[in-house]
């Protein structure tokens, strides 16, 4: 598959396409000056156009990307290379969109990319520059996990009248591997805990207190709401506790005894168990028990034993319960973060928590964390804090001084 080929392909999104895609991103990169890795947590910092420093840096060797890159048409950063000057938002985007074709290559198969980029107006139109970019990404392979919101709220005041003000920026979560247990992702490592107590589970059903409460007729009528307001919500079950093949070869004993055919079940039964009947005499997946009035119809039909009668007809109301995760619950997809407060001279620091929560998810114990519009290298600082190696790339020299000031000691590394 050549490089040529690949405008052709992007047409098409049949996922065959999309993995054929894939490999052409996964191309081995030409060079053969890459750097040598960072070895321990003091993080590196190369100083240069992120095109450059990427080629730098070896396949498939990061673990987590996360970076927050200048957005377009909005600040300065004192450089003619800078990302966001463009003249027009499709400029960016395709440089976004040819940055991610680098960053998948240097991630590593079970590594993600976590990616804020925030929106413009012109014209009072939003652009949706940050979608547009995580489209043209996803037509190269990459897979969009979530869009995750930020919601600052903090938010700075808005003077608009004739629209609703802006409170929160996406973040992209990309991986390049699209089966779950391929990407490394720590869920417990991003718990938050629960805000309310789990409701103790030996409840018996007399001493249900919910809306229906003395409606018997009701039980069960509304699980979803009953669960809202009490915690508890009961289910009919059967007492079986003989497993579903045994109760096959049974019924297939008495079926065969009785030189009876599935067929002459279902003219006995009738035409709407033309469907069902074959289920009750499987062993695979598909088998199935038959319901409480079906048994009754079958052994009629049959004359069985009372072998099996009790478990497959009598029930017992049991008590369901969403329980509570131990360590708290997943995190969903609104991020409310309280934007970053700094005295350095550098605007567009982005808050700790981002780079925290990206990298406690995704980072296994040795990966290497990368931010390839590091700024202040806030990324750099929450890494060496969670004891992680990492790579910062900025193209400003300047701001190395006052990443040196916030982590310490930095290694500047010569592209
Ligand atoms: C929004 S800031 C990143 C802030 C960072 N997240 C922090 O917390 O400090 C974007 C950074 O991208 C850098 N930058 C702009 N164009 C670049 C380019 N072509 N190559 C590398 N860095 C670039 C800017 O100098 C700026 O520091």
């Amino acid at each position: 598959m050549k490089i040529e080929s690949y405008h052709k392909l992007e047409q098409d999104s049949s996922s065959f396409n999309v993995l054929l895609k894939r490999s052409n991103n996964y191309k081995k990169h030409q060079s053969d000056e890459f750097l040598s890795l960072p070895q321990d947590t003091i993080p590196n910092l190369l100083i240069g156009d992120v095109f450059d420093a990427l080629k730098k840096i070896p396949d498939k060797s990061i673990s987590v990307i996360v970076t927050s890159p200048p957005y377009w048409n909005l600040r300065d950063y004192g450089s003619d290379e800078q990302i966001g000057s463009e003249k027009k938002p499709e400029e960016y985007v395709k440089k976004m969109v040819n940055i991610g074709n680098e960053l998948i290559r240097i991630l590593k198969d079970d590594g993600a990319y976590f990616l804020n980029i925030g929106d413009t107006y012109v014209n009072q139109n939003l652009q949706m520059i940050p979608q547009r970019v995580a489209i043209g990404m996803q037509n190269n392979g990459w897979l969009l996990r979530n869009q995750l919101i930020w919601y600052k709220p903090d938010h700075m005041p808005s003077p608009v009248k004739s629209r609703f003000k802006n409170t929160y920026e996406p973040i992209f979560f990309f991986t390049k591997n699209d089966w779950e247990k391929k990407i490394y992702f720590d869920l417990d490592a991003i718990r938050i805990p629960h805000k309310t107590k789990q409701i103790e589970l030996n409840l018996s059903k007399k001493d249900y207190k919910g809306k229906f409460d003395g409606n018997e007729n009701n039980v069960g009528a509304s699980p979803g709401g009953r669960i809202s307001i009490t915690g508890e919500n009961y289910i009919t079950k059967r007492k079986i506790k003989t497993t579903q093949p045994i109760i096959c070869d049974y019924l297939r004993f008495w079926r065969d005894k009785n030189n009876f055919t599935n067929k002459d079940i279902v003219n006995f039964l009738g035409a709407d168990y033309k469907h069902t009947v074959g289920h009750w005499f499987r062993k695979d997946a598909g088998g199935s028990y038959p319901s409480i009035d079906d048994w009754i119809k079958l052994k009629s039909l049959l004359r069985f034993d009372d072998k099996y009668d009790f478990e497959m007809t009598e029930t017992e109301e049991v008590l369901q319960q969403i329980n509570y995760h131990p360590k708290g619950k997943n995190p969903g997809d609104i991020l409310k973060i309280n934007t970053a407060k700094s005295n350095f001279k550098h605007f567009a620091i982005f808050p700790e928590k981002i780079p925290e929560i990206a990298i406690k998810a995704c980072c296994p114990k040795d990966g290497i964390i990368l931010d390839p519009f590091a700024g202040s290298g806030t990324t750099g600082l929450v890494a060496k804090r969670l004891n992680k190696k990492s790579i910062l790339i900025d193209i400003q020299p300047d701001f190395s001084k006052i990443m040196e000031e916030r982590i310490g000691e930095i290694k500047v590394v010569s592209i």
